[in-house]
């Protein structure tokens, strides 16, 4: 029997996980690393420190498992990061990540100066603090010797590809989070790559997340034990390979992620942007298009909540108190800022209509409901810009909670969707690396057999109608509150 093995790049850990061929996860080991925050809005991580987590985790598997039968492996990737490496192949300086928010003044530049119409005609996107390219400007204008020392920029996840394989590539769905990638005609902009200051020659092959870029280097059979027959799949985005995990492929299909931060993401019948940039136009892990908005506070807040103000972390307990009625009170999840829709990083976070009439149950259910109006919002622009979608399968720590997925049904007015694994990054790195290994012919006939629904909870008609007013106000609240 053949072996797959998924290589999951976080930000706090990286996961290896060794599959058999009916997608069985048989064994996995992760390791964690440091988040460098030398500076107030700087987030940095060191790319070996990524790599040495993920050959660590390989050497311990290899102890307990024959790695010599893994037919191919990929990997599901933090996106967003700049890799830098010199003429030596030297990491030049710490990755910048995804989270970093150093780069206002870049993301003004190129969204007021260069301009979003123009941004979005050369990428589909409008520039963001998270993205790559203002981080690219960032260290041309902070750190010259650290730029003119630049022959190789990637991506995180293409760092681990590249010291594996000795091939530098990338794929269509990391590089759609960048800036400088066409996402409607899957090439890099030159427009774009000349307002950096950066060549094509620094840039990796462009390739699909389950296309096969090589395969393990030599060296690496007595280290990790896997041969050069183990063919590197170079792997996508962690939003897409996540949505490969969750079987949310076909068009129509979107997938919600309650985590720390909330994603909705929707798979697109043909290409669309949205014409102010409120979400992400990119690709998905099967070349298609895709449409993405993350919001940054989802179980962040009720966390938030629960232990900081009500000073408990019996969540299912406070959860299961809440009741029937819809309260009066507005919650603005805003509480680090807010991404998609609004891009507001002045956004904070709002209690509003208190009275003495209510309890501390209320108030859980109004965190809750300001959660789904978070990603509600998202979806609203996604129903603009002319998705359709029949029914939406959640997942992550939310899912946890049935009470809080009536609600998300409830507002959403479409029947929400559990699924039976909980690992859909290392899950969707699996599929990538058995479709590129030709065990399945795509990633939708892969996904559909591994992967099985769980529950389904139907919204309420009568209380969809009440949230549509509900969320009106949830609008407005964030309006009036709005700082120029
Ligand atoms: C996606 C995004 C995050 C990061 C870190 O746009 O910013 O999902 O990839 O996980």
């Amino acid at each position: 029997m053949k072996h797959y093995l998924g290589i999951d790049l976080g930000t706090s850990s990286i996961k290896v996980s060794l599959a058999d061929e009916n997608g069985t996860i048989i064994d996995s080991e992760s390791r964690s690393y440091p988040l460098l925050l030398p500076k107030l809005n700087w987030s940095e991580q060191n790319p070996d420190d990524w790599y040495n987590g993920m050959i660590e985790a390989l050497k311990t598997l290899h102890i307990r498992n024959d790695l010599s039968s893994v037919a191919s492996l990929s990997f599901s990737g933090q996106m967003h990061g700049l890799v830098l490496l010199d003429k030596y192949d030297q990491v030049i300086r710490p990755a910048l990540l995804w989270n970093d928010s150093r780069t206002v003044d870049e993301v003004d530049y190129l969204n007021n100066v260069i301009g979003e119409d123009t941004l979005l005609k050369e990428t589909s996107n409008i520039a963001l603090c998270g993205f790559t390219a203002p981080k690219i400007l960032w260290v041309k204008k902070h750190e010259e010797d650290n730029f003119n020392r630049i022959s190789k920029i990637m991506l995180p996840k293409d760092y681990l590809a590249y010291r594996l394989s000795g091939v530098f590539a990338s794929d269509v769905s990391d590089l759609s989070g960048t800036l400088f990638f066409d996402v409607k005609n899957r090439s890099y902009s030159a427009y774009m790559l000349d307002i950096l200051g950066i060549r094509e020659e620094q840039l990796p092959a462009i390739k699909d997340s389950y296309e096969v870029i090589g395969h393990v280097k030599k060296e690496y059979q007595k280290i990790i034990g896997l041969t050069p027959k183990t063919k590197v799949v170079i792997g996508g985005g962690d939003q897409a390979v996540g949505a490969v995990g969750t079987n949310t492929i076909a068009p129509g299909e979107i997938s919600i992620s309650l985590g720390t931060s909330g994603v909705v993401f929707a798979p697109l019948k043909s290409y669309n942007f949205d014409k102010k940039g409120q979400i992400h136009a990119f690709r998905h892990a099967n070349g298609q298009f895709m449409f993405m908005g993350c919001t940054l506070s989802a179980m962040g807040s009720l966390k938030w909540f629960l232990e900081e103000v009500l000073h408990t972390t019996d969540f299912s307990k406070e959860i299961s108190s809440i009741g029937e009625e819809i309260s009066d009170i507005l919650f603005l999840p805003y509480l680090c800022g807010e991404r998609s829709p609004i891009n507001d990083p002045r956004a904070t976070g709002y209690f509003s209509n208190l009275s003495l009439f209510y309890k501390r149950e209320d108030l859980v259910k109004a965190v809750i409901e300001g959660i789904c109006f978070s990603l509600y919002d998202v979806y609203q622009v996604m129903i603009n810009d002319g998705l359709t979608a029949p029914f939406a399968r959640v997942i992550g720590g939310g899912t946890k909670s049935p009470k809080l997925l009536q609600i998300l049904s409830d507002i959403f007015g479409i029947p929400m969707k559990t699924i039976t694994t909980s690992d859909g990054g290392a899950l969707g790195a699996i599929i990538l690396a058995m479709v590129g290994d030709g065990l399945y012919p795509s990633l939708e006939v892969a996904a559909s057999k591994l992967i099985k629904d769980k529950e389904i909870y139907y919204p309420n008609e009568e209380k969809h109608q009440l949230y549509l007013k509900k969320f009106a106000e949830y609008k407005n609240l964030y309006l009036r509150n709005k700082k120029d």
